[in-house]
């Protein structure tokens, strides 16, 4: 019922159907305030509480799709799920103002496209709960110099921009603590890349319940797909899909370049014997057949690979064809989004709002720990 008041608002938005774009933004807006009590319940129905957060630095590509974003969808049946926009941890690198905004509507966007809800889920963007910072401080003081110079990321990080090594870098991990911790997190899906950050939150919740004698904050885990956790290699033969890489396929791109990219993937001389193990370049084109193709369309082309009488050009063509048949729907969504300003800072309102009660009934818990007095 809800879902069908949200996909109302997204179809009618062509234009000169105003006048019901405004009545569905008012119905969603209605319907999203009986979420926030909603969740409430939900709370208290213990389902457990999932927090992830992504740097708005780009577009989203199929590697965030199928490595990540999909599976955020489906958790938002089974969990309490909170996912957010990392605008402030963005700004360790000094983005332009001008920039700022427009990178975080665009993820929002894009999440919206991929089906995350915002009647199922709380989708906000970091800088609009402030209340995050004030455990942000809080964690701080229970951190070590040490410890966080130890850190990879930002030992990597210092040696990328040694003219810039500021002290968010150096206490990116707090903050990431913060914004797990205020709404009590347990399961947070992150790639193992944040491993180190994630050791510093159950640092972050175990020093504070050790300093003030509670039990107060859980120790958030990562959280892996399963069977799921699928690494979505690149189109240039090596590693994985990755914005830094510049190998990606991004969500928002159409059947031409699309068709572009894929031609130009990587691949080898072919097979020289029969049922010979994969290189590792054409093994990245069949994981990426097996997770956007159908069964037997990667079954057809494995046969070919072991008989020796595959032709990379029609694998290509085939895989092409896929991605773009999986990733139109996403494009059309994701074009109708970004147009729809009005309704980009609806879902932002609507989510900070919801994040923001949920973190300052943790902060007031926090404050009253550690002594502070509660009016
Ligand atoms: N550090 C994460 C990344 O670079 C982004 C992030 C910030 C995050 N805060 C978080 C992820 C909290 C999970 C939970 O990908």
């Amino acid at each position: 019922m809800k879902r069908e008041k949200f996909a109302t608002v997204v179809e009618s938005r062509s234009p000169g159907n105003m006048a019901a774009a405004n009545f569905s933004l008012f119905t969603l807006h209605f319907s999203l305030k009986i979420t926030t009590f909603a969740q409430i319940f939900k709370h208290d129905d213990m389902k457990e509480i999932v927090l992830s957060g992504i740097r708005p630095t780009g577009n989203l590509h199929l590697g965030n799709y199928y490595g990540a974003v999909q599976n955020f969808v489906k958790m938002q049946e089974d969990y309490n799920c909170y996912y957010f926009i990392a605008d402030w941890h963005s700004l360790t690198t000094h983005p332009k103002p001008e920039d700022i905004q427009q990178s975080a509507r665009t993820i929002l966007a894009e999440y919206l496209a991929c089906g995350i809800d915002p009647e199922k889920s709380t989708i906000y963007i970091q800088s609009d709960v402030p209340e995050t910072i004030e455990l942000y401080l809080y964690f701080n003081m229970n951190c070590y110099l040490g410890e966080l110079e130890r850190v990879t990321t930002f030992k990597e990080k210092a040696r990328k921009q040694p003219d810039n090594v500021n002290a968010g870098l150096l206490t990116y991990p707090t903050l990431m603590a913060a914004d797990i911790l205020q709404h009590r997190a347990a399961k947070v899906p992150v790639g193992k890349d944040q491993e180190q950050n994630m050791e510093m939150a159950r640092k972050c919740a175990r020093r504070f319940n050790n300093i003030y004698g509670v039990e107060f904050f859980p120790e958030p885990q990562n959280f892996y797909f399963g069977d799921h956790a699928i690494k979505i290699p690149g189109l240039d033969g090596s590693g994985k899909m990755g914005k830094s890489e510049g190998n990606c396929i991004y969500l928002y791109e159409d059947a031409k370049s699309i068709e572009k990219k894929v031609k130009k993937a990587v691949t080898d001389s072919g097979p020289t014997e029969p049922n010979q193990a994969k290189p590792e370049v054409i093994q990245n084109l069949f994981t990426l057949m097996e997770i956007a193709s159908s069964k037997e369309t990667y079954d057809y082309f494995d046969e070919k690979w072991n008989d020796m009488s595959i032709r990379y050009g029609d694998m290509k063509k085939q895989l092409a064809e896929d991605i773009v048949k999986t990733l139109t729907p996403i494009r059309e969504r994701i074009l109708e989004y970004k147009n729809n300003q009005e309704l980009l800072d609806k879902v932002a309102k609507m989510g900070a709002e919801k994040a923001r009660e949920s973190a300052s009934a943790t902060l007031k818990e926090v404050r009253k720990i550690i002594g502070f007095k509660v009016y």
